[in-house]
Order: structure tokens, then C-alpha cells, then sequence
């Protein structure tokens, strides 16, 4: 049985990593940090009461700017591949939280390439790297040769990962990825991501239990893709000849406003009679659009989107009307 680990698998990819490689019939081993609570909401459904070494899903403590801590795991565990999806994942909080968030975005990413240099049997590794490290760009579609200018401290964090990875792996001739991902949504995105803010928020003010969302900018554009095809790339990167970096996008942009009318629309509303402006949820600077060129990716991976932007939102309106309806 392979093994894989994830860094990050309570997240909203790390969760549909799991599902995904435990049907492939891998052994999952997950980091997860000490909370002062056991309530993992999105990988909940996936504990067996068989926490024996041969049990298919197996949890861990750990953290990702704890180098020991993690060396030691990894060589109790020997993973055949890793997937470093941990993260303090949300841009605005980062320009909060600089040095933090470079802390584990960046020097994580180093820490486990470093203990990976030193072991003694092949690991694959992939990095979660971000559509954000293009930034300001000028570039209409970005693809794996478009110029990064990252415009928070998680985007620069991820760039120093992204070009670490590359470094070890031509420096050391490691297996090693780096998945430059565009923003991928579902209904287990984090509720302060705008996407399930507004999707949630519909469903709220559907049922009549709140009339406004407060939002910053509505004119940002993303490529905006559906999680669970996002993490078939990750695994399919590591399953090739050689190692190389992809990115994974639709192809499409669609503008905040846009994602929001949609949105009501599901629900037969007007969002412009829902949505108030509050300047808190502006970033001193954003990312104007972004959108992804995954050409390569689809002629070497074989990886296309399925999911299309309308198709996307009412899934998440749906998820979340379905959820107030069972009292979630
Ligand atoms: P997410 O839902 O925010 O999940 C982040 C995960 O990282 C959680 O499991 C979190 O644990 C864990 N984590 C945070 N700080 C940690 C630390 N110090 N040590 C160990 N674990 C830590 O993010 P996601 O959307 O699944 O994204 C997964 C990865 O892909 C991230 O690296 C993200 O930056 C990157 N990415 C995401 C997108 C996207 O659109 N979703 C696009 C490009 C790249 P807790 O549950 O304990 O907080
Ligand atoms: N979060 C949030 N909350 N964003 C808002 C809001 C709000 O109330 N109002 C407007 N926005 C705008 C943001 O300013 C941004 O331009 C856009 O909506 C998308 O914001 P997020 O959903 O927070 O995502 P992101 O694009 O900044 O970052 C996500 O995608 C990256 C990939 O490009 C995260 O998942 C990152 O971890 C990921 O790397």
C-alpha cells in the first residue's frame, strides 16, 4: 500500500485529498495542529475506529514551522509522496499576520525540502503554489513562463516556495512539483473566502434570516474552478515520468459582481438590493484578475476542468441552502 502524507489536510483540499487517495487504495497520513478542540469538520467523515498501523487514514500532530516535529514524523511514517498543502491560506489576513504567514508558507515549504534532502528512500513532493504569485500582472493568461509580482506577504511567500521547490529539485534531482493552482472553490471553502461568504450569505438571506453581505472590492477577477478536480492534478503531477510544474486553471475570468449576481440569481434575488461596501474587507493592495492558460497541463497530464463557472455557484448555493435546511 502507498503511503501518502499531508501537511494541511483539514483544509478544504487537504480533505478532498484524503477522499481521493484513500479510494486509490493509499494510506493516509495527515498533520493535523493541536486545537483546544477535537471538531475537524471537514475530515470528520473520513475517521475509522482502526487507528492501527495498517488503518487507511491516520492523523498526526504537527505544525508546520516545527522542523523537528515534522522530520520525525517523516521518518516514522516514510511516505511515498507528500503533499504540502499547509498554509495560512487568506491574503488579506497576511498582510495582518506578515511574518507568521511567512513563517509557514515559506520557510514550511523549506523545512520539509530540507528534511527530504537527507532521507534515504524516493519521496515525491508537491507545493501548494498559488495563481497570487502573478500579482499585478500585465500578462492576459498566465502560464508556467509568466513573470511573478506578488502584491501580499502570502504571495511572496509563495514565490520563495515555489522557486525552492525548483531549486531542490534541480539542485538535488528530487521529485519534486510545484501545482500553481488558480482559486478552486466548493462548498467546503473557508467562510471568510468571498465565494462561500456570498454563497452562504444568499442562503441566509433566503431563508430570511439576515438582509445584507458586507463586502470590499467587487471588481477583482478570478479564475474560479472547482476543488475536487483541482486535487486530481496534484496527484496526476506526481504520477508522471518527471517532475515539473503545472498550472491548473479553467481559463475563465469572472469579476466579484459578477459571482455575486449569479449567485442571488439562484435564489431569485437582486444582490444589488443585498450587499453593503465596508472598507475592512479592502487589501492595501489586491490583485486585479487573474486567469489561468492550463495548456500544458491538459497536454501532458491529460488534466482538463469539468466544472463550469454557473455550474459552480449554484452548487455552492445549493450546499448551503441544503445545509440551513438541515440545521448545519
Ligand atoms: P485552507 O482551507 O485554508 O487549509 C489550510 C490548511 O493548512 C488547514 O488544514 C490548516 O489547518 C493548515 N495549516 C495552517 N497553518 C498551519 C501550520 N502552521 N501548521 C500546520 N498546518 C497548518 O486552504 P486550501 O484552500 O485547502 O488550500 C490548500 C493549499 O493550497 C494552501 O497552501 C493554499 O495556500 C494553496 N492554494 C489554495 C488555492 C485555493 O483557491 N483554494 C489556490 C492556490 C493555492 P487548520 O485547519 O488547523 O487551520
Ligand atoms: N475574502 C474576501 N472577503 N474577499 C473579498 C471580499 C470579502 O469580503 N470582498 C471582496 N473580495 C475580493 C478580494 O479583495 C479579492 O480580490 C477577491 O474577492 C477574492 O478574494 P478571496 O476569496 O479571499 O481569494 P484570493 O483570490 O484573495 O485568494 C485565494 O485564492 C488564491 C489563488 O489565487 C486563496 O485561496 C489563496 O490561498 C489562493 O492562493
Amino acid at each position: 500500500m502507498k503511503k501518502a502524507l499531508i501537511t494541511g489536510i483539514t483544509g478544504q483540499d487537504g480533505s478532498y485529498l484524503a477522499e481521493f487517495l484513500i479510494q486509490k487504495g493509499y494510506q493516509v497520513h495527515g498533520i493535523v495542529r493541536r486545537n483546544s478542540t477535537l471538531f475537524r469538520s471537514r475530515i470528520d467523515h473520513l475517521h475509522t475506529v482502526d487507528e492501527s498501523e495498517t488503518s487507511s487514514f491516520l492523523l498526526h500532530y504537527g505544525d508546520s514551522s516545527d522542523g523537528t516535529n515534522i522530520a520525525r514524523l517523516i521518518h516514522q511514517i516514510r511516505p511515498d509522496e507528500i503533499y504540502n498543502l499547509a498554509a495560512q491560506s487568506h491574503v488579506r489576513i497576511s498582510f495582518d499576520m506578515p511574518i507568521y504567514t511567512v513563517d509557514v508558507d515559506a520557510l514550511g515549504t523549506l523545512r520539509l525540502l530540507e528534511i527530504l534532502r537527507s532521507i534515504d528512500w524516493p519521496t515525491k513532493f508537491y507545493q501548494a503554489s498559488s495563481s497570487e504569485m502573478y500579482g499585478q500582472t500585465t500578462v492576459a493568461t498566465q502560464n508556467e513562463e509568466t513573470p511573478f509580482h506578488p502584491r501580499s506577504p502570502y504571495a511572496c511567500a509563495k514565490v520563495y516556495s515555489h522557486y525552492q521547490t525548483v531549486n531542490y529539485r534541480d539542485s538535488y534531482d528530487m521529485f519534486a512539483c510545484s501545482g500553481i493552482l488558480f482559486n478552486h472553490e466548493s462548498p467546503r471553502r473557508g467562510e471568510n473566502f468571498v465565494t462561500r461568504k456570498i454563497t452562504k450569505a444568499v442562503a441566509e438571506i433566503k431563508k430570511g434570516l439576515r438582509d445584507t453581505v458586507v463586502l470590499g472590492n467587487l471588481d477583482a477577477r478570478r479564475d474560479w474552478g472547482y476543488a475536487p478536480e483541482y486535487i486530481e492534478a496534484m496527484w496526476m503531477m506526481l504520477q508522471q515520468e518527471k517532475p515539473d510544474d503545472y498550472v491548473i486553471a479553467t481559463g475563465e475570468a469572472h469579476s466579484v459582481r459578477e459571482f455575486l449576481a449569479e449567485a442571488f440569481g439562484c435564489v431569485g434575488l437582486n444582490w444589488e438590493d443585498h450587499v453593503t461596501f465596508d472598507e475592512k474587507f479592502l487589501r492595501p493592495v489586491d490583485v486585479d484578475m487573474l486567469c489561468g492558460d492550463a495548456s500544458k497541463a491538459k497536454a501532458k497530464l491529460g488534466w482538463e476542468p469539468r466544472t463550469k463557472f454557473k455550474q459552480l455557484v449554484q452548487l455552492m448555493v445549493d450546499a448551503d441552502m441544503a445545509a440551513l435546511e438541515q440545521g448545519q
